[in-house]
């Protein structure tokens, strides 16, 4: 019997669904779930200057919380002293998040090893050079933080790709990458 009635309200509910035309709006039970308040990406907001309700920046000179701005610029003896608080640290914790960023942003040129190899390094008249040689073996880990945050010659920042926090991580996948090179 129960069975029955679940069935009938069920064949009921379908038919009302069916009714519905999908160009006009629902009847709205809840009205405030269908009306979110939320800005949308690319949408017009007039109380903004720029318009630009859905893709406001933030203030200029605003930081996140614990973020330190980068302020060595492009000082190599600044940039040797930069302190590596991973350094040494070959942990799977840390070696992961720094592979999973390499190889989101530097394996394209640098390739997979390391090796300057990339897929589409071929094409690219200035070839990214290897990483896994002595002359970055010989650099000081700030070095090699200082390109990945200020970009070096014809290789662009990538400050804002790979966030602060997890550019060491990089740093030290590189130094792993080199400890196991095979060539
Ligand atoms: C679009 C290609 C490209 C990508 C992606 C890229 N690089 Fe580079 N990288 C280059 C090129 C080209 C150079 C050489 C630039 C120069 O000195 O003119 C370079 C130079 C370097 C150097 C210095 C090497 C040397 O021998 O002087 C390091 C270190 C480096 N890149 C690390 C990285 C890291 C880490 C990433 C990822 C966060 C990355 N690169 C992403 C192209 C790239």
């Amino acid at each position: 019997m129960k069975l029955r009635s679940y069935l009938i309200v069920g064949v009921m509910m379908a038919g009302l669904m069916a009714c519905s035309d999908k160009d006009k709006p629902n009847v709205e039970l809840i009205q405030d779930m269908m009306e979110s308040p939320s800005v949308r990406a690319q949408e017009y907001d007039e109380t903004f200057a720029d318009h630009a309700g859905g893709a406001q920046v933030p203030p200029d000179h605003t930081v996140p919380v614990g973020f330190k701005p980068y302020r060595i610029g492009y000082d190599p003896v600044l940039a040797k002293a930069d302190k590596n608080p991973f350094a040494g640290n070959m942990s799977d914790e840390v070696l992961l998040t720094g592979q999973k960023y390499y190889e989101t942003n530097c394996m394209v040129c640098h390739g997979q090893k390391g090796h300057g190899d990339g897929s589409i390094s071929s094409k690219m008249p200035n070839k990214p050079p290897a990483l896994v040689t002595d002359k970055i073996k010989g650099w000081a880990d700030g070095q090699i933080y200082q390109v990945i945050s200020m970009g070096q010659g014809t290789m662009g920042s990538y400050a804002s790709h790979v966030p602060q926090k997890d550019r060491w991580q990089v740093v030290n996948y590189i130094r792993h990458l080199q400890k196991t090179d095979q060539q």
